[in-house]
């Protein structure tokens, strides 16, 4: 499987002396695409070493996570069980579609609820009712994810300075910052309004993963739109055009409001000239089917 390393040519990067690279993480895997597969790799290995049958995990109803563990299920030969936020709507979403098609059930659960999906006493409760399964947290964000996601950065073969990426949990930037281990600096956009408080979540994961404290990244906490899964026309508008001038299809969670963020800083001169940037394509693209049909938007 390979995530290859794309060159985008475009006239803003020429004007302020920017070379920019696109990681397409999300060509990994057609259902189990980017960060996802980076993060369930070693937690799906752990399972088969402990012999588990069933893996549980959490999610919305729209979750790229819950979608991809329901295709690696039925691809490694598990059982899955999503506990999904909220209340059913039939008929289902096209992520809890496909996730029932690929034999993940699913429980619903309410969001006063699932606010306890860290609460120990709960997971006990769940391990109990579904025959202890190997649970995985939501959004996948664990040790093991970041085990995971520490590889996003090895095939990399070319000189750069920064590293970006879009970041919810923040699993997936603590493996590159560990991984980099120091290395070149990092910029995580964060989808969700009020990102700040991952600061201090991702330093946790990065120490508990290397036991190491690295101060070679930054979070940019401008480009929430809103806040989580919420667009505004000037990000549609932005992807809509980059989709037909690089043919690289993105998503307005993730990966849409982290190159918007990163083509404004460009624009804005927060590089200098003669910088290569380097940004993860994390996949995420099945969540634009929910999209269409829950705003009929065309992403
Ligand atoms: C497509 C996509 N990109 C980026 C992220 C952010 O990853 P993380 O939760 O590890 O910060 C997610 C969510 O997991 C995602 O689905």
């Amino acid at each position: 499987m390979e995530a290859p390393l794309q060159k985008l040519q475009d006239p803003l990067l020429e004007e302020h002396g920017i070379t920019l690279w696109i990681k397409r993480e999300d060509l990994l895997h057609p259902h189990i695409s980017g960060n996802k597969w980076r993060k369930l790799k070693y937690n799906l290995q752990a399972a088969q070493e402990q012999q588990k049958s069933t893996l549980l995990t959490f999610g919305g109803a729209y979750s790229n996570h819950i979608a991809a563990t329901a295709a690696a299920g039925k691809e490694y030969g598990f059982k899955t069980i999503g506990i999904i936020r909220g209340e059913e709507h039939l008929p289902l979403n096209p992520t809890l579609s496909f996730a029932s098609s690929c034999g993940m059930a699913l429980h619903y659960i309410s969001r006063e609820k699932y606010k306890l999906k860290h609460d120990s006493n709960f997971l006990q409760e769940l391990a109990t009712q579904f025959n202890n399964p190997c649970i995985i947290p939501e959004g996948g964000t664990n040790n093991l994810a970041v085990k995971g996601c520490t590889e996003i950065i090895e095939d990399i073969a070319i000189e750069y300075d920064y590293l970006c990426c879009a970041s919810g949990t923040g699993g997936t930037i603590a493996g590159i910052i560990a991984g980099l281990a120091g290395e070149k600096k990092v910029l995580g956009f964060p989808a969700l309004k009020g990102g700040e408080f991952l600061q201090q979540e991702i330093e946790e994961l990065v120490q508990n993963y290397s036991g190491h404290k690295y101060s070679n990244w930054q979070l940019i906490t401008d480009y929430h739109f809103g806040g989580y899964a919420k667009v505004k026309p000037e990000l549609l508008s932005f992807m809509k055009q980059f989709q037909e001038q690089h043919a690289i299809p993105l998503e307005p969670v993730y990966t849409g409001k982290m190159m918007y963020g990163l083509f404004d800083l460009i624009q804005k001169g927060y590089f200098e000239r003669g910088t290569t940037i380097v940004a993860v394509h994390t996949g995420g693209l099945q969540g634009n089917a929910g999209f269409k049909e829950r705003l009929g938007i065309e992403v």
